[in-house]
């Protein structure tokens, strides 16, 4: 193997991530070389220290970064003609971000409903099905390993609100604000509330919400009650799942696991494939810039 068709890869952050894309590349190196007809060769692991930006290729999970920044991360991907990809950060093993630029490129979407947050998912699926409140459902979910130690990004809905902002300032070609965006969690719901639901035929899921009709995109996560019918009223567990209303394809739903080394390992990897594939031709993802908001 040439020197040239070496491509160095820098892992910043070695967590339940870095390390689930580390074995993931080695375990399935002869795969991803035949795919990228390169070799990317990881040359430096970083924790707690941030590169500066030098104009590489950037591939990210970090949902928060990539929603607060989205335009001033594809301005930067653009001048310096690098690469920016974020599947991870949207649904991780989930297929969001390329169908949305890619596959969906040519329809205006109209609205995106999504249960993006696994946790929340999960906590609410045990109070329902099993009849535990909110509190031991959390405490459980925090043993199992599905909930942090401070459980605040699930529970209060910013996880969910980072990943469909992301989503929505994509399509509509707009940075969406944070602070312009209402949110709130599950913290309230009880058992009564899901039961009283549940007589009506009806379920209560923690939705991510964006509706791109109006003149300006907008955004809200909150607790809603979908008909048992709805497709995301399915969505039991940890499963993620992003319903998509778009002109002229109708109705779509993607759905499959949001969280996990495993997952994000293999939405990070798919990326990678795709940066070193496409090397030579500067940033190619995303394919439009995004506009500041006003
Ligand atoms: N876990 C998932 O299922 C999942 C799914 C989708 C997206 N994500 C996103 O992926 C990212 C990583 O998640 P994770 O679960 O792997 O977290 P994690 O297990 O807490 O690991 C984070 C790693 O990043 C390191 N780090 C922190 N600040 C850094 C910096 N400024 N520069 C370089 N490294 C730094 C940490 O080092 P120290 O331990 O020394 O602090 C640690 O090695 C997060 O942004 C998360 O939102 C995670």
């Amino acid at each position: 193997m040439s020197s040239s068709q070496l491509i160095r890869v820098g892992l910043l952050g070695f967590g339940t991530v870095g390390k689930a894309v580390h074995q993931s590349l080695e375990e399935n190196r002869d795969l991803i070389e035949a795919r990228c007809g390169r070799t990317p060769v990881i040359a430096q692991i970083a924790v707690n220290d941030l590169s500066k930006d030098r104009g590489a290729s950037v591939v990210t999970a970090n949902k928060e970064l990539v929603a607060k920044k989205l335009s001033r991360l594809t301005e930067l991907a653009m001048a310096r003609k690098a690469d920016l990809r974020f599947e991870a950060a949207v649904g991780a093993g989930i297929p969001i971000i390329q169908p949305l630029m890619h596959e969906l490129g040519g329809c205006r979407i109209k609205k995106m409903k999504g249960i993006l947050n696994g946790t929340t998912n999960h906590i609410l699926t045990e109070m329902r099905t099993r009849g535990v409140p909110f509190d031991e459902a959390l405490e459980e979910a925090q043993m199992l390993g599905y909930a942090e130690a401070d459980p605040t990004s699930d529970v209060d809905g910013f996880d969910a609100l980072y990943k469909i902002i992301i989503a929505a300032s994509l399509t509509s070609g707009t940075q969406i604000e944070l602070d312009a965006s209402p949110c709130s969690g599950i913290r309230d719901i009880s058992l009564a509330d899901i039961n009283h639901e549940e007589g009506l035929g009806r379920r209560l899921k923690l939705i991510a919400e964006a509706d791109l009709t109006g003149d300006a995109p907008s955004v809200t996560v909150g607790v809603q009650s979908l008909l048992h019918s709805h497709p995301l009223s399915q969505i039991e567990g940890t499963e993620n799942a992003l319903w998509i209303e778009a002109d002229p394809l109708g109705e779509v739903t993607l759905s499959g696991p949001g969280a996990g080394g495993g997952a994000t390992a293999s939405a990070v990897l798919g990326d990678l494939v795709e940066v070193v594939r496409t090397i030579d031709q500067g940033c190619v993802s995303p394919p439009w810039p995004i506009a500041p908001s006003f």
